[in-house]
């Protein structure tokens, strides 16, 4: 219908926006694709050395899954599931970029919201902890990607297993050269050396 597509064009659109990119840019950081680990995430742009830039890509980069969801809740309430899978795959997949976007954390966060808010905190919470403890940024991400469907299954939320372990497996998929930098020992800690 009209409606799947507009949800799932204004989904995408909203999650295409490379705010990490943007913001560095904008903020004369050059281009971040070309640090760490080339990654338009609030982790790489913390590499840049500005904590502000980092905290406004991921707040951004989450609430444009969040705005998606919530357009579509109010406009095409049947399409909200759309609406998150395809924000979900602007980030990951923005044409603006050739399709190379994000890892999708934040933008998970944000669009589980208004979907899941029991899935968001359980989610936040596993990854703030994973962070502090182990302060390996895409580890605590994949294990809060991994606690999401997880999560749903424990709460009945069935309708949401499609959608929230499709978005899992992506999300682990985007890691895979974080997962390889984890067991070679070789990924860099969040809040330490100075790179
Ligand atoms: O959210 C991205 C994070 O999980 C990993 O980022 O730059 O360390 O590859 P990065």
């Amino acid at each position: 219908s009209s409606f799947l597509l507009s949800a799932l064009a204004i989904g995408y659109l909203l999650g295409s926006i490379p705010f990490g990119l943007v913001l560095t840019r904008l903020f004369g950081k050059g281009d971040i694709r070309e640090i760490g680990s080339g990654n338009i995430g609030a982790t790489n742009v913390l590499r840049t050395g500005s904590k502000g830039l980092a905290a406004a890509t991921l707040i951004l980069d989450a609430l444009k899954g969040t705005a998606a969801v919530l357009i579509a809740q109010r406009y095409f309430p049947a399409h909200e599931v759309a609406a998150a899978g395809a924000a979900m795959i602007g980030h990951l997949y923005p044409l603006w970029l050739k399709f190379r976007g994000g890892k999708g954390v934040a933008t998970y966060l944000g669009v589980l919201i208004p979907l899941f808010p029991a899935g968001a905190a359980i989610y936040a919470a596993m990854w703030i902890g994973f962070l502090l403890v182990l302060r390996f940024s895409s580890l605590a991400g994949m294990a809060a990607a991994i606690s999401a469907p997880l999560f749903a299954w424990t709460q009945q939320r069935s309708d949401l297993l499609p959608l929230l372990t499709a978005l899992t497996l992506l999300v682990l998929w985007k890691h895979r050269e974080n997962i390889a930098r984890l067991r070679a020992g070789s990924e860099p800690r969040v809040g330490r050396s100075k790179a």
